[in-house]
């Protein structure tokens, strides 16, 4: 099995300064898919040729994938997808914050690297600011579609998601996972744990009207469910 990125490690502490839509897409106007985590970038690649009304950005922290990905993107007839290298937890914030009001309409993060141990829960993607990030930048009913095949993945994700406060999800949407991918092309880790007969946790969140909550009080609600013995020491 690959070793996973690290992304706490110094190399990836380094800011980004992602290019705006202008400068990535044809045509700059249109909704944008962001899907973060994207490997070798297939599946965002695949959806930009069948949506060419939307642009698609992918981004993903290991750079030897993203130098491929980002020749066949740029490649591509329609102009209407990129493939960038970055940490999300590092550069995404700031591109989400700069977008025009409503550009942002749809964020997928699928399979995310597992690190399901406490003492890994640093690592995981999700994070409390990237989370409030997403949220900030989604208009109301954006769609947030996260899936994994690793309940111990996928159900911190889920609780932190909740938990902002700025996600519903819709009466359609069948708890506790929906059965089928909204998306019209499933990545290569779902193609494979599909192939494998294996099952797929998912969840589409709609993106409601709630204000949102301050980074500092979101982190430490956070820290209290992930971590209570190391939130009670720090009010000790
Ligand atoms: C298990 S792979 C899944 C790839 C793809 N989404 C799929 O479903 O086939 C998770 C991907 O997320 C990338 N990744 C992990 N942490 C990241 C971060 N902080 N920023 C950007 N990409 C990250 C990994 O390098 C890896 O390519």
């Amino acid at each position: 099995m690959r070793q996973h990125v690290n992304p706490l490690s110094s190399f990836f502490q380094l800011p980004l300064e992602l290019p705006g839509p202008e400068q990535l897409f044809q045509r700059p106007e249109q909704p944008i898919h962001l899907d973060i985590g994207c490997a070798r970038g297939r599946c965002i690649l695949a959806l930009a040729e069948l949506n060419p009304d939307w642009n698609h950005l992918g981004v993903e922290i290991r750079r030897s994938l993203v130098a491929s990905a980002d020749r066949d993107a740029q490649a591509s007839e329609h102009g209407n997808v990129r493939v960038l290298f970055c940490n999300a937890n590092i550069s995404l914030a700031q591109w989400l914050q700069a977008l025009p009001p409503g550009r942002l309409q749809r964020v997928s993060i699928q399979f995310p690297d597992p690190w399901f141990k406490r003492r890994h829960r640093k690592r995981r993607v999700v994070q409390p600011e990237l989370i409030l990030a997403i949220a900030a930048a989604l208009p109301t009913d954006g769609d947030l579609f996260l899936q994994s095949d690793v309940l111990n993945v996928i159900e911190p994700m889920v609780a932190l998601t909740e938990l902002c406060g700025g996600f519903s999800r819709p009466e359609a949407d069948a708890r506790p996972w929906r059965d089928a991918n909204p998306l019209a092309v499933p990545t290569e880790r779902e193609r494979y744990v599909t192939e494998q007969g294996l099952p797929i946790y998912r969840v589409l969140f709609k993106r409601n009207q709630h204000q949102l909550p301050q980074l500092t009080l979101l982190e430490s609600r956070w820290q209290e469910i992930d971590n209570p013995a190391e939130a009670i020491s720090q009010r000790a």
